[in-house]
């Protein structure tokens, strides 16, 4: 017999995040993440940047530099590769956003509960 496993969460539909780009959403345990919009999958973080645990967005929902390329820490600037989560500039370069496994079931994006 396996342990019971968490159930995925729900956080938006796809159309909704390929509208807006990104969409937030609060996991069952309290923590905040988001979902990106990206060219081959949704990719979901933690909103919670590795060096000081602030959220990083700029505004809700608004997560991603001027030129949309990279996710931006609306407090320090600090860059961070929207596939991989890894900071290439700023004071946490190198350490990465936790990532959070994702799925599309039907027209539902889901995330994965976190790892413990
Ligand atoms: S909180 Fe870490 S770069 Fe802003």
């Amino acid at each position: 017999m396996t342990p019971s496993q968490p159930d995925w969460l729900p956080v938006c539909q796809l159309d909704e995040l390929v509208a807006a780009g990104a969409v937030e959403f609060r996991l069952p345990c309290g923590s905040p993440g988001f979902v990106l919009a990206r060219p081959r999958a949704p990719q979901a973080f933690l909103n919670h940047c590795p060096h000081l645990g602030l959220e990083l967005n700029w505004l809700p929902g608004q997560f991603m530099d001027v030129d949309r390329c990279f996710i931006q820490c609306a407090t320090h600037g600090a860059l961070f590769n929207p596939d991989s989560g890894l900071c290439i500039a700023g004071p946490c370069q190198g350490d990465r956003l936790q990532s959070l496994d994702t799925k599309v079931d039907g027209k539902q994006v889901l995330v994965a509960p976190l790892k413990t």
